[in-house]
């Protein structure tokens, strides 16, 4: 197969949701269609259980066991399908934002009890930022909730998304007997807890066929009709290319723990979602099938156990062809570097690659010199855009509690940093380390590691900020100014730029108040969509 043959059957993506949502069993459920797991429960693992938010130390083990979760492949029909996994964890939300910075689109699972929840409208506002291709599959229709239309605005409202459904649901929790497909006109019935994986496809239902009257009851028909025609003038139609740019979400009804409404949405992702495209660095664009391979590392695993002490670096490519064994240049580095065993993931396995195409994802082995956003090229210098740090939400300083170890700190918090587990800001005077995190639970981790890989103990202070905002000025003296006169609220992320520590937003308002030409912006990437209005 040629590379632009290999790029364009390639589907990557990442199902995200607010955790409980259903994300784990709906992963596991397109799975088994695509006949990579023979049994459900295989990817149960991916999961961190409830019970272990406290112990970081299960959880790490829990998170080690989903490395080989982070990326599932099969092919269906002919497609290669790519599943990035992304943390349930909201501690680990920073890696979920950065997890879909290589992908070409999403599945939203919504929680039709629940409706849109707290991580539900975080994703999205990433997704909305990178303009991503967004499918909603609202799970649990075998409950009692929130009634479709008043979902799907509620969607609209809160995602800030346009939606359009593709299904529409018969009946609701006890009385769900299955879905309209508003595009093929055709029904699928649902019987709870089938233990098949089959679905039933009626045929056109335009004349209430006897049949189907039957078995989802005449006051059902009743309703979906009525509902169906309101969806019309209430909802967008599909348009391909609304659904390409990230504005509008075709929603799919149904139940993952039932099988049901599965292969309807995984059909039409597979008809519709976006292949590999094009990925923007500061140098050019770069496009899937230029002949020269490039990709960039998203993701760093780090193992914690001392037997096994390796990284895994998750590298996304973009271009060209990558080969086992050849030598390919870091431009960061200024150096050449050649992997031996450069893994896939299938499923729960692990397999060596000999080569691999645009939009798969890759893991290297590495001993300490990748770092998140990094590229690999054939020789070309290039530096990625789109893989920002986000705003922390929970800010501490670091307290060296051994003094004569202060260098094996310094070297243990840049390349736990660089490894992505938490964002370093420096602060003078005093060479101030704050470390700037989504969760509390990389704390303790940054802790552990610090102690078991560097031999430096440390504390943590806490500090009153909620936020660290990026800025750009129109006026350079205002910036001077500004950087002078609230150095106690001033930080420099790792790249030297100044970031605004900010209790709320109250506080920013008050500075632009009094500094007019200062923007703050919620990445360390300054898009329009970044900016926070105050
Ligand atoms: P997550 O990855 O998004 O966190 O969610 P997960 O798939 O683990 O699902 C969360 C809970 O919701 C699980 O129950 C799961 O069985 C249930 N669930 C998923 N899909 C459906 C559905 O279509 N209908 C209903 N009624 N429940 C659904 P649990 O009791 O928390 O876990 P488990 O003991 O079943 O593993």
């Amino acid at each position: 197969m040629t590379l632009s043959e290999e790029t364009a059957r390639r589907r990557t993506f990442a199902i995200i949701s607010h955790p409980d949502a259903g994300k784990t069993t709906l992963t596991e459920k397109l799975l088994l269609y695509g006949g990579a797991i023979q049994e459900a429960g295989a990817v149960r693992s991916n999961k961190i259980r409830k019970t272990a938010t406290s112990d970081f130390l299960e959880i790490e083990k829990q998170r080690g066991i989903s490395v080989a979760t982070s990326v599932m492949t099969f092919e269906y029909n002919g497609i290669r399908v790519n599943i990035l996994d992304t943390p349930g964890h909201k501690d680990f939300a920073e890696d979920t934002y950065r997890t879909l910075t290589a992908v070409d689109s999403v599945i939203l699972v919504v929680d039709r009890v629940k409706g849109v929840e707290e991580q539900t409208r975080k994703l999205m506002e990433v997704c909305r930022m990178r303009n991503t291709p967004v499918m909603v599959f609202v799970n649990k229709m075998d409950r009692e909730g929130i009634e479709g239309i008043e979902l799907l605005e509620e969607l609209e409202d809160e995602l800030k998304i346009s939606t359009c459904p593709f299904t529409w649901p018969i009946g609701t929790g006890n009385q769900f007997k299955g879905v309209y497909n508003l595009y093929k006109k055709s029904v699928q019935l649902f019987s709870p807890g089938k233990s098949t994986i089959s679905e039933m496809i009626l045929s056109s239902t335009d004349q209430n066929p006897a049949e189907l009257e039957e078995f989802a009851g005449k006051e059902n028909l009743r309703k979906l009709w009525e509902e169906i025609s309101l969806t019309s003038e209430l909802f967008e139609p599909f348009d391909y290319k609304r659904y390409r740019d990230g504005h509008l979400a075709p929603v799919f009804f149904g139940s993952a723990l039932n099988n049901f409404g599965i292969l309807e949405l995984l059909e039409t992702f597979l008809e519709i979602a976006p292949g590999p495209g094009s990925a923007e660095a500061h140098e050019r664009t770069i496009q899937p099938d230029d002949k020269l391979f490039s990709g960039f590392i998203f993701k760093i695993h780090a193992n914690l156990d001392p037997n096994h002490r390796d990284r895994i670096a998750f590298l996304r490519i973009c271009s060209g062809r990558f080969e086992k064994n050849k030598l390919y240049y870091h431009p960061r580095l200024e150096k050449r570097m050649r992997f031996s065993s450069p893994t896939a993931f299938m499923a729960n396995a692990k397999s060596s690659v000999d080569e691999a195409f645009p939009g798969d994802v890759i893991g290297l082995y590495d001993n300490g010199s990748l770092k998140i956003g990094d590229a690999l090229t054939e020789g070309e210098v290039l530096n990625f855009k789109g893989i920002p740090s986000f705003s922390p939400e929970i800010l501490k300083e670091v307290i060296n509690m051994t003094p004569f170890k202060a260098k094996q700190l310094e070297k243990g918090v840049r390349q736990l940093t660089d490894e992505g587990l938490a964002q370093l800001f420096i602060q003078q005077p005093g060479n101030k380390k704050i470390i700037g995190t989504v969760g509390e639970l990389q704390f303790d981790v940054i802790k552990y590691r610090l102690e078991n890989e560097y031999g430096a103990t440390c504390n943590f202070h806490a500090l009153p900020f909620a936020k660290a905002c990026w800025m750009t000025f129109k006026d350079k003296t205002q910036m001077e100014n500004l950087l002078n006169r609230k150095a106690s609220v001033i930080a420099f992320d790792k790249e030297d730029n100044p970031v605004f520590l900010a209790e709320n937003d109250w506080m920013l308002r008050i500075i632009k108040e009094t500094y007019p030409s200062v923007s703050f912006f919620k990445t360390s990437e300054f898009k329009p969509e970044t900016e926070i209005s105050v």
